[in-house]
């Protein structure tokens, strides 16, 4: 893995426990659908997809698109390979979508390092979507339950963290849309 793919070493809070959702689909698929719409063929690459996919994955196919799950805190450094290398050999993702992700990560380095990876995964007219769960917007960060973590910040405030890894942001409501150029 080079570098930029590396889990980090220096992640407090894996909050790998966040994710306990295996059947209800994540909201980020209802909001992209009120505002726009799938591709045949997309690639979508899931950043920080959670343990439970094979539900989104049935979504993404009836859509006809490619759905490729990545999550350092629950697949396999090998299984997490194949699904960048997969991605990589289409040319690029046309769409990542990372749903309730940035919100559990503390470190503000480490959240670059995500928007980051799905900047280079991106096909350059490729569309990143952001959901952030703010989950009691009291803007203080704390500890969940055991390796979990919630900033508590509302979506309005990463933007400034996402528009320094992308040139191209704007905000519709909870969804955050960035692209490359
Ligand atoms: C609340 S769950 C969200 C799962 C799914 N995306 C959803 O919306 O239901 C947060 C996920 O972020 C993942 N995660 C934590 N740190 C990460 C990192 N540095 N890079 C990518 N994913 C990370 C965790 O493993 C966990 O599966």
């Amino acid at each position: 893995m080079d570098k930029l793919w590396e889990v980090p070493k220096d992640q407090l809070y894996s909050s790998a426990n966040t994710s306990v959702n295996t059947k209800k689909l994540p909201r980020i698929y209802s909001l992209i659908e009120e505002r726009f719409s799938w591709n045949k063929d997309d690639v979508v690459f899931d950043l920080g997809s959670g343990k439970g996919t094979a539900h989104i994955r049935e979504f993404l196919c009836k859509n006809e698109c490619i759905y490729v799950p990545y999550d350092p805190y629950h697949f396999s450094e090998e299984q997490n390979k194949l699904a960048v290398d997969t991605v990589k050999n289409f040319g690029g993702a046309d769409v990542v979508v990372c749903s309730n992700v940035l919100n559990v990560i503390r470190e503000k380095h480490i959240r670059e390092q995500v928007l980051r990876q799905a900047y280079e995964i991106l096909k350059s007219e490729g569309v990143l979507y952001i959901y952030i769960y703010n989950a009691d917007n009291t803007q203080k960060g704390r500890c969940t339950k055991e390796g979990c973590w919630q900033n508590n910040r509302p979506t309005r405030s990463y933007m400034r963290e996402v528009g320094k890894v992308f040139p191209q942001i704007k905000r519709i409501g909870d969804l955050i849309i960035a692209k490359k150029s």
